[in-house]
């Protein structure tokens, strides 16, 4: 479960990952705070996959890097199979986290230049002092999982693979380390658009064989849906709409949530289709596609973050900020004025 009131959800089943109240803030010169990530909150149940959607900037890497404690986050708590990140020393914290992993925006740069594929997949567990006869086959497997022939990567360098290639090598060094929960930071935006299925196919099996709980953070809206059993969208550094991503096109009913459907092709259609089980949603919020950037996270508007932009602002949201409130099963919004059928 993510977002607020989800003490009930956490009873049936116990999150693998539970985030409370998280902060990231950057200090910038003497006197000015970037506030990345403000009070965000995740339970990640185990074999679920959570999107988490929102435009460049709104701190979706920011939020993945503090789970992973890199850096830690500025306050806030990351609670993980039970035992808390943030409070754990270095060699602690690096035992613990090795079953989570995080698979960075760019893979080729995320790769070290100078080392051979062997090298690259082997290094988590060579940290923590296993090699051996037995590496090599390990390697080797893991490769032929993540869907590449181990003779014919075996020495090569991230600068002699394909972009999909070396995705794929950052998965197979994620999967060496036998991870519980997986965090993939725009695992495919950098690739080309005919190799993003592959990667994203292979995402969704890999998950199904390693049995994984996963967090997939994307700014593109079908990508994310389609991926994931939940969605939380973000809006600078914090979440609007937590809901089913079945439920994505037919029952969001955030008014940012709403601009990042219409601004897909043919996304004002979509969001007119007919609920299969309940019929035609009535959703009364308003699909508006804003134009205006989003605005300067060292300085974020009061009460709604999202006021700047929203065609249904008025004085509340400028002086009180909403809190998510659940409005259908599993559904939660932050948002003063939504109608909700
Ligand atoms: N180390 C840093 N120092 C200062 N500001 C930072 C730092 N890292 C991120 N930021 C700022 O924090 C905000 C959130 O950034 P973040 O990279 O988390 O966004 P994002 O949602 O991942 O964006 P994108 O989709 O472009 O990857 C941005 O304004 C960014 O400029
Ligand atoms: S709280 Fe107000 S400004 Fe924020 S999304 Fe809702 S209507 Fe728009
Ligand atoms: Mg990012």
């Amino acid at each position: 479960m993510a977002g607020s009131g989800t003490a009930h959800m956490r009873a049936e089943a116990g999150p693998v990952l539970a985030v409370d109240d998280m902060v990231v803030e950057f200090p910038v010169g003497r006197h000015q705070v970037v506030h990345a990530v403000s009070g965000l909150n995740i339970d990640l149940l185990p074999g679920e996959t959570l999107g988490i959607l929102g435009e460049s900037g709104c701190g979706k890497s920011s939020a993945g890097r503090a789970i992973m404690q890199e850096p830690a986050p500025t306050a806030g708590s990351v609670l993980f199979a039970g035992e808390q990140l943030t409070g754990l020393k270095s060699r602690d914290l690096r035992r613990k986290r090795s079953k989570m992993q995080m698979i960075m925006q760019d893979p080729v740069s995320s790769l070290n230049p100078r080392r051979k594929v062997r090298d690259l997949v082997a290094e988590g567990l060579r940290i923590w002092g296993f090699d051996g006869d037995d590496m090599d086959a390990a390697i080797r497997e893991t490769l032929t999982a993540v869907g590449l022939d181990p003779d014919s990567v075996w020495d090569r360098r991230p600068h002699e693979l394909s972009g999909g290639q070396c995705q794929r090598v950052c998965i197979a060094r994620a999967l060496m380390m036998n991870p519980d929960v997986l965090i993939c930071d725009e695992p495919v935006s950098a690739l080309d658009v005919s190799v993003q299925a592959q990667i994203l196919n292979l995402l969704e099996r890999t998950k199904e064989t390693y049995d994984l709980s996963m967090i997939f953070i994307a700014h593109d809206v079908s990508v994310v849906k389609n991926i994931s059993d939940r969605v939380m969208v973000l809006y600078l550094g914090k979440t609007c709409e937590v809901l089913p991503s079945s439920d994505m096109h037919t029952r969001s009913v955030h008014p940012y949530t709403r601009t990042l459907i219409a601004s897909i092709p043919g996304g004002e259609e979509l969001a007119s289709v007919d609920d299969p089980v309940t019929g035609p949603v009535v959703v009364d919020t308003p699909l508006v596609a804003t134009a205006t950037e989003l605005p300067s996270p060292l300085n974020p508007p009061s009460g709604c973050r999202f006021r700047t932009r929203c065609p249904l602002a008025t004085e509340l949201c400028a002086a009180e900020e909403p809190q998510l409130r659940e409005v259908g099963a599993g559904h939660f919004v932050a948002c003063h004025h939504v109608a909700v059928s």
